[in-house]
């Protein structure tokens, strides 16, 4: 992936968005044309939040801009667990100016000691006046920034883009509220709903340019799940390539019985690694060849087949960090998914063609009854060269 922050040093040269839009980034892009100094700042932010895109689980992306006299004199995002949060980023960029400036956080500002300082008191030492920030911070240990800052006297604003920031950090507030993953369903189909002929072939249902934006969706992933079926049919190497840069995110293969080869190119131990996922009934000879190979097994609990469990494993990986996870197929897996009601949010790459008979892209028992079909909210279609776009988002309360 490219490295932003080492080809952007000085403030002549302002990183600028990927090509992988948003609502969010689309809305921001039609109000910044309004004249409200508030929304131009918080919109820059925002875009620099954005710049974490795929790198900052379990944290949110999070962006700062401080502004002296109507100018801004510093500009920070996050850009990792670990690694400075965005308010010292900015206010190290401002430097001095930053005494009685004004910052913009797409945030809450932090106030808890983790593996960096609480961002309140970076902003309390630096002399800022006013902090603007977008939405609350909803984590238990970091939540109390605003309480904070203006016990100590500071000026404190909230709600500037607040539907924006909540759509960007999508994932990670969703995380955070239910305690697993954001699940993200992929498919590449036809318009009659089939991700594979009967005989198998898969490659390639959709355009060049579709197979672009399933990359973009890839990088956007901590973690990218598929069935044994696809490894043994596709041997898939599962890592964003775009740009010319090659990414790789946790790669999980759901396999009951170890009956995946180690080489499949998804095992390859690059980047975030990989994982089989598994259960204790496994043969143990077989574990054994993945263990030797660097890949570690999941265990997970069996489901009524002796298959691992999908909800047991989105728990394992949310307590390892992961914020988003993408289901990458094939039809089993996905169909396993929807039948357990995890998907969150459904990418769906629709190809002009009718396949009929072949794979199903959702191969599970289905629901039984319209009203308990899981149902989704469309969002901006997409069109990619001669193939659609369908986003979907899951309508729920919590
Ligand atoms: N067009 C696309 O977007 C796309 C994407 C991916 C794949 N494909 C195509 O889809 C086909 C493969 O799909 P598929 O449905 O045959 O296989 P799959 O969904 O990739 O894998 C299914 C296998 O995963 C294992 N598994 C382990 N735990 C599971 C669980 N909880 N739920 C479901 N499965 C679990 C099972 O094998 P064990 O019982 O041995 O564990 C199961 O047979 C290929 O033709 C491939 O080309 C198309």
């Amino acid at each position: 992936m490219a490295r932003l922050d080492d080809n952007w040093s000085s403030r002549g040269r302002r990183p600028q968005l990927g090509h992988f839009e948003t609502s969010a980034a689309s809305l921001i892009a039609n109000r910044s044309a309004a004249v409200d100094p508030d929304v131009n700042f918080m919109s820059r932010a925002l875009e620099l939040a954005r710049l974490g895109l795929g790198r900052t689980a379990p944290n949110p992306m999070v962006g700062c801009v401080i502004v002296k006299s109507g100018q801004i004199v510093g500009e920070g995002w996050h850009k990792g667990a670990g690694r400075p949060h965005a308010e010292p980023e900015a206010l190290a960029e401002a430097g001095a100016r930053a005494r009685g400036a004004r910052a913009y956080v797409t945030l809450e500002p932090c106030n808890h000691h983790g593996r960096t300082p609480p961002c309140t008191e970076a902003l309390l030492k630096a002399g800022v006046s006013e902090v603007v920030y977008a939405v609350a911070d909803t984590h238990a240990l970091a939540a109390g920034g605003a309480t904070r800052l203006q016990s100590a006297g500071v000026k404190v604003r909230a709600g500037v883009l607040e539907t924006e920031a909540r759509e960007l950090n999508r994932a990670w507030f969703h995380s955070l509220a239910i305690r697993r993953p954001y699940v993200i369903a992929k498919a590449a189909m036809s318009l009659d709903g089939r991700i594979a002929t009967a005989t198998g072939q898969s490659k390639w249902i959709t355009g060049a340019l579709a197979r672009e934006k399933g990359h973009e969706l890839r990088r956007m992933a901590d973690a990218i799940i598929v069935g044994a079926g696809t490894i043994v049919a596709d041997d898939p190497a599962l890592t964003a390539r775009l740009d010319g840069e090659e990414s790789h995110p946790l790669r999980v293969v759901l396999d009951s019985k170890g009956r995946c080869s180690p080489g499949a190119k998804a095992f390859d131990r690059a980047g975030k690694g990989a994982a089989l996922a598994t259960t204790a009934a496994a043969p143990e000879r077989r574990l054994a060849r993945f263990r030797e190979h660097g890949v570690e097994p999941i265990l997970c609990a069996p489901d009524g087949g002796g298959r691992p469990r999908l909800d047991d494993l989105l728990d394992i990986l949310h307590r390892r960090g992961v914020v988003t996870a993408m289901i990458e197929g094939g039809g089993e897996v996905l169909g396993a998914a929807l039948d357990a009601d995890l998907i969150d949010e459904v990418w769906l790459f629709i190809a002009p063609l009718l396949i009929g008979g072949g794979k199903a892209a959702f191969a599970g028992a289905g629901a039984s009854s319209l009203s308990e079909a899981p149902h989704f909210d469309f969002s901006e279609p997409e069109m990619l060269g001669p193939d659609m776009l369908v986003r979907g988002l899951r309508r729920r309360s919590f």
